[in-house]
């Protein structure tokens, strides 16, 4: 044997890109007043469009949220920027993602939303949640993977968390060293994730006091003329 030193390195193979970032306490409290302000006085149910279960409190909604008024162009812009750079720092994709849709979602013990994925225009599209409001009895969870968090036992240890959902794989996979295919989300105020549209996922009911409320959007992708070619895709068809 060389008495060289030979360097090892674990190499990852991703699938899976998103984006999370967390907003500052003044952009929070910015958006919630908008919401507040403006959103919830115009009570524009979308609720015909979303498969939430929201409907247990007086204030349970899903409300659209519109881009096209001067502060939500302002916010469409900060969006846009976020999921194209997960578009191309995590994908490497040339293009652009422009939100097309907003909502809010206004949950109060009991509400859930069951497993889904979005839907856009495009092929190729993201999808975000960011949390706004969290009640302390979801604050007061233990955080997913820290050696306290366990769901055994009927703790409620996942009670208002979101799981998304990506693969297949049973634990008994897991254990025979395939990947993970779920994520389990402890919400935090301020904490934004963008994520491939196909990205399964779905939020438990959680029971105490308060609103949990968040904000979701799609985006379509527009890949750049280049781009497209490398798939064979004529962007005339698209
Ligand atoms: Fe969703």
């Amino acid at each position: 044997m060389s008495d060289k030193k030979i360097n090892l390195n674990t190499v990852s193979i991703n699938h899976l890109h998103m984006i999370t970032g967390m907003l500052p306490e003044n952009a929070v409290e910015e958006i919630n007043k908008h919401i507040d302000d403006v959103i919830i006085p115009t009570q524009d149910s979308v609720s015909y469009n979303l498969v939430g279960q929201i409907n247990q409190g007086k204030k349970s909604s899903q409300l659209d949220f519109d881009l096209k008024t001067p502060y939500g162009q302002q916010f469409k812009g900060m969006l846009d920027s976020f999921a194209t750079a997960l578009l191309q720092q995590g994908y490497k994709r040339e293009g652009k993602a422009d939100a097309v849709e907003c909502w809010t979602v206004h949950s109060y013990a009991g509400d859930y939303n069951p497993f889904h994925s979005h839907g856009t225009a495009t092929p190729a599209g993201l999808s975000c949640i960011l949390y706004l409001k969290v009640p302390d009895c979801i604050k007061e969870k233990p955080t997913p993977n820290n050696s306290d968090w366990n769901i055994n036992h009927a703790s409620g240890d996942c009670d208002g968390f979101t799981q998304l959902i990506y693969n297949t794989a049973t634990s008994y996979d897991v254990y025979s060293l395939h990947a993970s295919g779920q994520e389990m989300i402890k919400p935090e105020v301020g904490k934004i994730y963008i994520f491939p549209k196909w990205v399964n996922h779905q939020v438990y009911p959680f029971f105490g006091e308060g609103e949990r409320r968040t904000l979701s959007a799609n985006f379509n992708v527009y890949y750049s003329e280049n781009e497209n070619k490398k798939f064979g895709v004529v962007s005339d068809w698209l």
